[in-house]
């Protein structure tokens, strides 16, 4: 048989076989599922709304899924077909004649044609589609609404919430990609059959590299200047009695220049930071190495350290430092009770002329509510009957200022705490600074010491100058004529 002859029996074949329900069921699935998401794609581009999570979902996860279904049943269709006509003995020998001259075989062809071209084109444009959803913020935040909501809700009030979780988490190139979506495939069926660790688990397990994600917004050689901080506490006694820190962050200077201040030491080209951790969080650090450019290492061993059993040491975690160790909540930050009201009573949000309400607001924060509605009824209320009872005239005068209060405290236990995620305070430590979390402390504690005598730095002004500490009115303020 010649080239000719046998594709047109091939021709003839398919026309024969494809005549079955599988097949015409492909191809109603195909053309309806495409017509469908080219529908959608016109609306997309026309509104301004963003999609819905689940709408996305089924727009860029199942259509798509139901298209190529269809796409492979039917060939499926004819496979089958010609099986069961062998195994009965009525696959006919020759097929019969298809008339090429007949308009109506024409249109056929030409249409079949056509859609094939077209289906190219949609399953090229879904893929894309599929891909560039798989990788949005709302994709990740809000799709297993419940798992997700503690780390979208603090990315939300950060600094970061218009940079992508995919920049972070996945950074360029393909193979994290992939590796991304083969762990989340995992997290999938985690979520499908609830699985998940709750809360969460940090650190993450196997986060790509910081400097990879990080350094393509932020340039280590950019990272200059001190930074001046300034935080005031609020004392729980009735006058709500303020105190302030000043302190000049020394973050320090260009990597590339070597070591200065604080990312200098840390991140400077040519030196490596390494440490052994004891617990699942990072917090316990027993011993760190530390080479510097000269190729000079130095081990410094926390004191205990040789009463630690070895057993222990060798399940420990080995890991060279980058950006998350000291930056790990960058995004997801939840604050202590003490500091989110300390902030809430600095911005003004929670009145420090009510009295008590340091010492009531934290109070009523640490109660352990069953779910987030029964704190949406239970905390506004608590604050307030505490003010009828036990302050009537100051009610009396400033209702407006304790319902603001109310709906302050409210807003800061909403945006820390998810008990159906077992997210509550302090249960993801941040590791900057020292004062709510062992952080710096877990290195620069002055016991970690190396077998020459030296310690890691731990002086008050290694880290910043102390320009005031806890006081009232700090003079340096009016120096620097920064007081409100
Ligand atoms: C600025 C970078 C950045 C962005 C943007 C970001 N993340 Fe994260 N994420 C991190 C880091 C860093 C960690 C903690 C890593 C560690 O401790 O090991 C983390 C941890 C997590 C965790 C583990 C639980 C926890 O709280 O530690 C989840 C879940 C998570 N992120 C989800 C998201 C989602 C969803 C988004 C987008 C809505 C997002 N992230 C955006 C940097 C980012
Ligand atoms: C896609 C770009 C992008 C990526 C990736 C990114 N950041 Fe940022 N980051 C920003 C921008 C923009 C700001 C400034 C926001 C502002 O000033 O309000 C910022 C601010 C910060 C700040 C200062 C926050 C503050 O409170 O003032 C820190 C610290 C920081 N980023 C650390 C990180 C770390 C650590 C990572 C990696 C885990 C990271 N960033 C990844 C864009 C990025
Ligand atoms: C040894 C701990 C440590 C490491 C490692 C570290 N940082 Fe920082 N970084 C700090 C501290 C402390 C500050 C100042 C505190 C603050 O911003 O509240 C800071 C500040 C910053 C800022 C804000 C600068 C500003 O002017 O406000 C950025 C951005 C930043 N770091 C990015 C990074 C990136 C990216 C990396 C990794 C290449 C990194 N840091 C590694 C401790 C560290
Ligand atoms: C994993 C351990 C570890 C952690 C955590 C850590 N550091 Fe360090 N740090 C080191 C080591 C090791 C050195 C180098 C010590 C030396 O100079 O001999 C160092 C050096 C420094 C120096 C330079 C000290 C000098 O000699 O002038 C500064 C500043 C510093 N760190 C700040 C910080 C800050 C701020 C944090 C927390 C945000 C922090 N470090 C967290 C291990 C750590
Ligand atoms: C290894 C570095 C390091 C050392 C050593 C260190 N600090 Fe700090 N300290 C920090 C960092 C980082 C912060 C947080 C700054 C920020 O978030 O921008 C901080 C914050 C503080 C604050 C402000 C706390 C707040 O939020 O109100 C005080 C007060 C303070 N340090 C006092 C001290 C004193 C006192 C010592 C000596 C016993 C000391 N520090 C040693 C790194 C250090």
């Amino acid at each position: 048989m010649t080239f000719g002859e046998r594709s047109r029996e091939a021709g003839r074949m398919l026309f024969y076989a494809g005549k079955n329900w599988i097949t015409i069921l492909g191809f109603l699935l195909t053309t309806g599922t495409g017509v469908s998401m080219v529908i959608f794609w016109g609306q997309e581009l026309v509104s301004s709304r963003p999609i819905h999570p689940y709408a996305g979902i089924l727009l860029f996860v199942m259509l798509p899924g139901l298209f190529v279904v269809g796409l492979l049943l039917m060939p499926l269709g004819i496979v089958l077909r010609r099986r069961k006509l062998k195994h009965t003995g009525t696959l006919p020998t020759i097929y019969p004649q298809v008339d090429f001259t007949q308009p109506a075989v024409r249109h056929l062809l030409l249409g079949v044609g056509l859609a094939t071209a077209a289906n190219i084109i949609i399953v090229g444009t879904a893929s894309f589609k599929g891909v560039e959803y798989m990788d949005s913020t709302r994709f990740c935040g809000l799709t297993c609404h419940t798992v997700m909501q503690p780390e979208y809700t603090a990315f939300l009030d950060s600094p970061h919430s218009r940079v992508g979780c995919a920049q972070c988490h996945i950074g360029p190139g393909a193979s994290w990609f992939v590796k991304s979506k083969l762990s989340g495939t995992r997290q999938l069926f985690a979520v499908l059959f609830k699985t998940y660790h709750r809360p969460i688990e940090d650190p993450v397990k196997n986060l790509r590299p910081a400097r990879e994600t990080c350094e393509q917004c932020h340039w280590p050689n950019k990272f200059t200047n001190d930074k001046l901080y300034i935080h005031t506490k609020y004392a729980d006694d009735e006058a709500n009695t303020p105190s302030t820190s000043v302190l000049l962050v020394k973050i320090g200077g260009n990597t590339a220049l070597g070591q200065v201040g604080i990312h200098g030491f840390h991140m400077a080209a040519g030196t490596t930071i390494s440490y052994v951790s004891t617990d699942a969080h990072r917090q316990v650090i027993p011993e760190v190495t530390y080479r510097d450019k000269t190729g000079k290492v130095e081990v410094f061993k926390a004191d205990g350290f040789n009463a630690i059993p070895a057993a222990t040491l060798a399940k420990g975690e080995t890991r060279v430092m980058d950006c998350i160790d000291c930056h790990n909540r960058p995004t997801h930050e939840f604050l202590l009770p003490d500091r989110a009201v300390d902030n809430a009573m600095g911005a003004g949000a929670i009145s420090p002329t009510l009295p008590y309400i340091k010492k009531k607001a934290i109070e009523v924060l640490k109660v352990n509510y069953p779910d987030r509605n029964t704190a949406r009824q239970q905390i506004p209320a608590a604050i307030t009957a505490f003010y009828q009872s036990s302050y009537p005239a100051v009610y009396q005068q400033h209702q407006d200022l304790v319902n603001q209060a109310a709906q302050s405290v409210l807003a800061i236990y909403l945006r820390n705490i998810f008990p159906a995620m077992k997210v509550t305070w302090g249960v993801h430590p941040n590791n900057l600074g020292h004062d709510d979390f062992p952080g710096c402390f877990r290195c620069h504690d002055g016991s970690h010491t190396a077998a020459d005598g030296t310690t890691i730095p731990a002086d008050c002004d290694t880290c910043h100058v102390l320009l005031a500490q806890d006081e009232k009115d700090p003079k340096i303020l009016k120096e620097l004529d920064l007081t409100q």
